[in-house]
């Protein structure tokens, strides 16, 4: 098996997964990588909204439940030949919760034509995170740096590797500000001493990403820091060296 199968995590919602699941694989994309990203988000899927490609007809359960072959449900964003996405069904009721045993075989056809497959979790400890846990080989579990945040963070660590221990987990600090103020831990260590994580990347808050994910134009937001940051997270997936981004 060729490509890796990596999910993106997180204990508390709305710390930023689904956007750097796009970030990331249109970065690993212009880096020459096949990506496919998987929303296992159901009923409140976000990457064909942030990818601007709405309303195509099949998703991941019509690929489970053989209504359509899997590159049937693959959507290929305008203007990148090597980045695709299978959505997650509209409802929450359809699939839920999904089964490991059918999620595997998918996810290990995907790394048979993909470098990447990166499976966007919904927030907390759910039958969805859990299945990921199982069909993948490595973790980015995303925190920002609040204490509600990280703690969850190290929750998620522990229920991840209940599930597989074999699960390389890795903890990516999200929406960092720079001027840390409002609250925000600024001791990295500690944040990492809570999850029992190595780092992967450091992220900072981008203002403008927020306009850039409602317009379906996430995938050619432009931040300097930002998009220097997520490419740097993506040489270290590929096993290159490449300096965290601290302010
Ligand atoms: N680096 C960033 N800087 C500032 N805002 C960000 C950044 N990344 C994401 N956001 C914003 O944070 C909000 C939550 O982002 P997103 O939907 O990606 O989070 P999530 O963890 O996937 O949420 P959920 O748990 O609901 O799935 C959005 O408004 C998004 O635009
Ligand atoms: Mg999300």
């Amino acid at each position: 098996m060729g490509g890796k199968r990596i999910l993106i995590a997180s204990g508390k919602g709305g710390v930023g997964k689904s956007s750097l699941c796009v970030s990331l694989g249109e970065t690993l994309s212009q880096m020459g990588k096949r990506v496919v990203l998987l929303d296992l988000d159901f009923g409140i899927r976000a990457l064909d909204l942030f990818l601007g490609v709405e309303n195509a007809p099949y998703h991941l359960m019509d690929v489970l439940e053989r209504r359509c072959k899997p590159a049937d449900a693959l959507i290929q964003p305008q203007g990148n030949e090597r980045l695709f996405l299978c959505q997650a069904p509209p409802s929450k009721d359809d699939g839920v919760p999904v089964r490991w045993e059918l999620m595997e075989p998918l996810t290990r056809l995907f790394a048979e034509h993909f470098d990447y497959v990166l499976a966007d979790c919904p927030a907390g400890i759910t039958p969805a995170f859990y299945t990921a846990c199982r069909v993948c080989d490595e973790a980015l579990v995303v925190t920002n740096p609040e204490p509600v945040a990280v703690r969850s963070a190290a929750l998620c660590r522990t229920m991840a590797l209940q599930q597989n221990p074999d699960l390389f987990c890795r903890v990516v600090i999200h929406r960092v500000k720079e001027k840390a103020k409002e609250n925000q831990i600024t001791d990295f260590d500690a944040i990492l001493n809570e999850t029992e994580m190595p780092l992967a990347a450091v992220i900072p808050f981008a203002p403008g990403i927020s306009a850039a994910a409602a317009k379906g134009e996430l995938a050619s937001f432009s931040d300097p820091d930002y998009n220097e940051a997520v490419r740097r997270l993506a040489l270290r997936l590929e096993g290159k060296k490449a300096p965290l981004w601290i302010s």
